[in-house]
Formats: C-alpha cells, structure tokens, sequence
C-alpha cells in the first residue's frame, strides 16, 4: 500500500466509532496488508551460519544482518533446502519452500492487534494431535510430527498441530534486529546435527539439574561461555538470572492449533538458556496420569455424545478435537468398557487453569475456512510482567519474527521470516497502525 494509502487507512479507522478492545470490531480490510514471505530453513542452526559450510560466515561471525545477503531470496533459499540439496536429510515430499503470511497489525493504547492469514498445505486444520490409544491393555501414545523417525522410518501416522509463532525483542538481545530467530536454533537441538544424548542432557547440572530438561531447545548465545554458543557450555543460574534481569530474552509466543486455540489462546514463552514458558500456569498440561499409568480425562458422553474417537474420526471438525475439563471432558473412567482402538488426546487445555504472565495471551481466535487460516490476535502492549514479556509503547519500533507450522510437524520443520522490524503506530517493516 502506499503512504496516501496507509494514511487513508488510518485516517478511516481514526474517524471510525469508538473502539472496543475486540479484534473482529476492527475494520481489518482498511488496514494494510503486509505479505511475510516465510521459508523452509532446514537445519540452518547458529553453529552452521559460522561455519565454512555457509558463504556468508564471516559477516555473520561478526553480528551482520541476513538481509545485507539474503533480501528478497526467500523463494530461492527455501527452494535450495526443502527438496534435500541442503541443510535438510529428511526432505517431506510435496512440502512447500514458501509459505505468504499476510499480517495486518492495529493498536490503541492498551493493546497490539494483529490478524494474520496463510494458506495450510492440507484440505483440512491442523487441530489433531499427538493421542493415546487403549490396545486392549495399555494406552499408549500415537501420533507424531512429520520430521519423527517413527513416521519417516516406521509409517507411523504424522499427527500434530498447526502452530503460528511471533518472536519478540526490543533491543536488549544483542544481534537480534540483525539475525532474529537464528541465533536461537542451535546443534544439539531436537531434530539439529549433533544431537544432544538424553543421559547427557539429564546430567547437565544447568539443564537437567536445574531445568530438569531430557532434550536441548531453543536457547541465546549470551546463556553460553564459548564463542560457538554450544548447548553444554551454559554459564552458571546466577549469570543467566542477571541477564534475564536486565531483559536480555526475547519473548515467544505460540497459537496452537490444537492446544491453545480451543479455549481462546495462545501460550506465552521466552528463550534464553532454554525455551520456556512464563511465570504461572500454561494453557495446556498432559492427559497422563503417570501414576495411574492412565489418561486424565476423557470426553464427557453426556455433553457431547462420545468418550473417545477412533483414528477415522480424529480430523474431523463437526465435534470437539480437544479435551476442556468443564466444558467437554469429565475425569478419565477406567471401567467405562474401553475397545482397543479408543483414542483421547494426549494433552488438555483450560482457560480457567491458565494463571500469571503464562496466561497473557488470553484474546487470540484462529478460524479456518476454504485452506486458509485467518488468525486474531491480542497482545496487551505493557502485559506487566516485564520479567518475562517484552513490554512495548505506542510510538516504539520492536524486533519481530514470525514462524508457522504447517501439515503436521514441529522443531526445524517450520517456516520462519527473516528479521523485521514493527513500528507501533511508527515507521517501520510493518507498521501497526492507530485506532483512535
Ligand atoms: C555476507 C553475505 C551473507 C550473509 C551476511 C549471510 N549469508 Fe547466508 N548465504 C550467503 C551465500 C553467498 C550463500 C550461498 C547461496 C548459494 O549457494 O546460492 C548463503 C546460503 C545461506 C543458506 C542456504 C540456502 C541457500 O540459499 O543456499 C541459508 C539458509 C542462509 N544462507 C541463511 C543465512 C542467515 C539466516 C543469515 C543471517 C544470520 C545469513 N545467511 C547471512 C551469504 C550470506
């Protein structure tokens, strides 16, 4: 849109009624529409970009930016990885090497909204995911993401949610406005090269001491003492608290197709020595009950006429995919004449569970319609909690990524943009504009 355009728009929406803190009340067709091109990086982790492997390491080694290389070449990086030439051993056939992500973007003094489109490679949601199915003994877990080796290697069915991702900075994380989401993808990695052992990782004494993590995610060179940033060389609990003290995070968020959207939401993290979630209680939780060796919940036959699904039913969206205690699901019945071949989710959500800066992203609805899912989102511009959100101001420029999940898959199997910028009612990549 051009400038005239843009403050047409504005101009429109500022003479518009008085706003009510609710997306669909905004007149997003008025509001400019900025095509993210997001590419398929395969296993372009931080340690890969400095290596000799990659032509742009030097510049990269001393904090370039991408884009001095890389502008406007998403469709021609994306296409050079996802069919396996490079940086991708398990290419997925018929996965695509782009995916336009049309993000429009408001605020009002309070509040960030954003709508967002993309186009799913599959006829259907990604609203299913990971299962339990009773084998006429035991309820076991079914269902993985696309890039697990029990689908590539084993045939097993490639179950998992669609996922939408916004990576947040306001400048504290140094490097990040020039290499974003990059410098948090790392070797050793679930579904990286050098993947970190289990026992290694348990016997961290940051990561499975403190953390009491089985597998390395997403972290900041800045949580490690070595130059190569590598996933053991954590500095000590007290060097990683002061950084994060200072805001030397950077804020992830993650609407989840079938594990927050249910309920109106979208999950609220931050990466540094790891990727976690904030302070309180998350949206989703397991659906296993580790000492029962059985599911918590099952769907309530009262409310919505079944208990369980079979693998046939599971992509279909006329009934409830996922468990809410309360509304659709009641506690788990081991005598309720269970058939091998009962499925229940693997995990449940619950609004009224969801406490503390964990629960920020309490306004957040995907709808999808003919291919497409059109996503509304809110984000309190000040969520007060700065010690794990990003807290930005009308008039301020912030450092964003965006990412999607698309068909079935997780970790390195997304598509991600490069750095941008987001200006709050001010100039920048994209700019949210005012409502008044
Ligand atoms: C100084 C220039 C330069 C910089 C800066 C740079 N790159 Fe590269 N990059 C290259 C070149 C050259 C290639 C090889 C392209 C080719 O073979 O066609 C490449 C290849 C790649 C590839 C493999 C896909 C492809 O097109 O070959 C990825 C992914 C990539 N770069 C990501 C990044 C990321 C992410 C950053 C920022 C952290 C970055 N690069 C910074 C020059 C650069």
């Amino acid at each position: 849109m051009t400038k005239r355009g843009l403050l047409a728009a504005v101009v429109m929406l500022a003479t518009g009624p008085a706003f009510a803190a609710d997306p669909a009340t905004i007149d997003w067709p008025n509001v400019p529409t900025n095509t993210v091109k997001l590419f398929f990086p395969g296993q372009s982790t931080y340690q890969w970009l400095r290596s000799k492997d990659h032509a742009g390491a030097a510049v990269v080694k001393t904090g370039g930016a991408c884009i001095t290389c890389h502008k406007d070449k998403e469709e021609k990086m994306g296409a050079a990885i996802v069919g396996g030439d490079k940086l991708e051993p398990h290419p997925i056939e018929g996965k695509q090497a782009t995916i336009d992500l049309a993000v429009q973007a408001a605020h009002d003094n309070e509040n960030l909204y954003f709508r967002f489109q993309w186009k799913t490679r599959n006829p259907h949601p990604g609203s299913a995911h990971p299962h339990r199915r009773f084998d006429g003994k035991d309820w076991k877990g079914i269902g993985w993401p696309r890039l697990h080796k029990k689908v590539w290697d084993e045939g097993q069915p490639a179950i998992y949610e669609d996922r939408l991702s916004m990576m947040i900075d306001d400048g504290s994380v140094p490097m990040f406005v020039e290499q974003g989401c990059w410098l948090t993808c790392h070797n050793g990695m679930r579904d990286s090269p050098d993947l970190a052992a289990t026992d290694d990782v348990k016997a961290h004494p940051v990561l499975g001491g403190v953390l009491k993590k089985k597998d390395v995610r997403k972290y900041l060179p800045a949580s490690r003492s070595d130059d190569n940033a590598t996933w053991n060389m954590t500095k000590s609990p007290e060097e990683i608290a002061a950084i994060k003290a200072a805001g030397g995070f950077v804020d992830l968020m993650q609407w989840r197709g079938h594990r927050s959207n249910p309920i109106g939401m979208a999950d609220d993290g931050y990466v540094l020595e790891y990727r976690l979630f904030d302070e309180g209680k998350g949206v989703f939780s397991s659906n296993w009950d580790n000492e029962k060796k059985q599911p918590k919940y099952m769907f309530d036959d009262a409310k919505v006429g079944f208990k369980s699904k079979i693998m046939d039913e599971l992509r279909d969206t006329s009934k409830p995919q996922s468990l809410i205690p309360g509304e659709n699901a009641v506690a788990f019945d081991p005598n309720a004449g269970w058939k091998e071949g009962d499925m229940v989710p693997a995990y449940y959500v619950s609004r009224e569970a969801a406490k503390g800066s964990a629960a920020d992203n309490s306004e957040v609805k995907g709808t999808w319609e003919d291919g497409m899912w059109t996503v509304l989102w809110t984000r309190k511009l000040d969520t007060g909690n700065p010690a794990d959100d990003k807290i930005m101001k009308a008039g301020g420029v912030y450092d964003f990524n965006f990412a999607v999940h698309d068909d079935n898959i997780t970790t390195r199997g997304h598509h991600v943009s490069v750095p941008m910028t987001l200006g709050v009612g001010a100039e920048a990549d994209i700019t949210a504009v005012t409502l008044k």
